[in-house]
């Protein structure tokens, strides 16, 4: 299987609002990190805009060769917005204010029809959605009830502690995923030290949605050469 490098510029438009100027600018990155091979380009608008604003989704959405997937809350500021732009993807997470990342997947558990109602709107826009969960049996299984074909798992609790246990929850979490029909995408806090030791554990995995450390290694790295790395990673 092939599995497909999504890029996440989020972190280049950090860099440029921290002056509140014009560059980096996170198009110019997302052409960088096509033309190195990425799949797809991945962006997060949050309700702070701390990071990407408006007119990049709409700059991206104009721009971008491959695919457009855009993760935001399931608010209704977001899908006027995601409704104007309307990427090829949506990727539905949660976001608590003033949290410094993303702190967890989407409870679809605790509220499958809401988000089935919210995700139908954006279907019915020729929009297709993924929603990012923590890797555990009642969240796919809501996720399915909510009538999404995609879930991307959140690997920030294996990233941040490296506990074995929970690597074999996500890869449990991808076979029951798939065994339902899901496609399955990964991402949060990937970097090139452990990257690796997820697509073996758990090679149905089809997409991988990198930012933050991608990034920052195209700091030492250069863009283009940062990208190239992950994606021998996921050869
Ligand atoms: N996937 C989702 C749903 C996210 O919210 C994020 C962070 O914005 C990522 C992937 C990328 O995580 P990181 O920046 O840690 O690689």
């Amino acid at each position: 299987m092939r599995r497909r490098l999504g890029v996440n510029v989020d972190h280049v438009a950090t860099l440029r609002q921290a002056r509140q100027v014009r560059y980096p600018d996170p198009l110019a990155a997302a052409l960088v990190a096509e033309r190195a091979g990425a799949a797809q380009i991945t962006v997060h608008i949050r309700g702070d805009r701390r990071h990407v604003q408006d007119h990049d989704l709409h700059r991206l959405a104009a721009s971008v060769q491959t695919l457009l997937n855009v993760e935001a809350a399931c608010t209704e500021e977001m899908a006027a917005i995601l409704l104007a732009v309307r990427p090829h993807r949506v990727t539905l997470v949660a976001e608590r204010p003033g949290e410094v990342t993303t702190e967890g997947g989407l409870d679809v558990a605790a509220q499958s029809a809401e988000v089935a109602v919210f995700a139908a709107r954006l279907a019915a826009a020729g929009i297709h959605v993924a929603l990012f969960i923590d890797p555990d049996a009642p969240q796919i299984d809501a996720s399915c009830v909510a009538g999404v074909d995609m879930v991307e798992l959140n690997t920030a609790r294996w990233a941040e502690t490296g506990d074995r246990a929970e690597l074999l929850r996500l890869a449990a979490a991808t076979e029951r995923a798939r065994s339902r029909g899901l496609s399955v995408a990964a991402g949060h806090g990937l970097t090139l030290q452990n990257l690796r030791e997820l697509v073996l554990a758990a090679p149905a995995i089809e997409e991988y949605n990198i930012g933050h450390a991608l990034v920052a290694d195209a700091v030492f790295l250069g863009l283009e050469t940062s990208v190239r790395r992950y994606l021998e990673l996921l050869a």
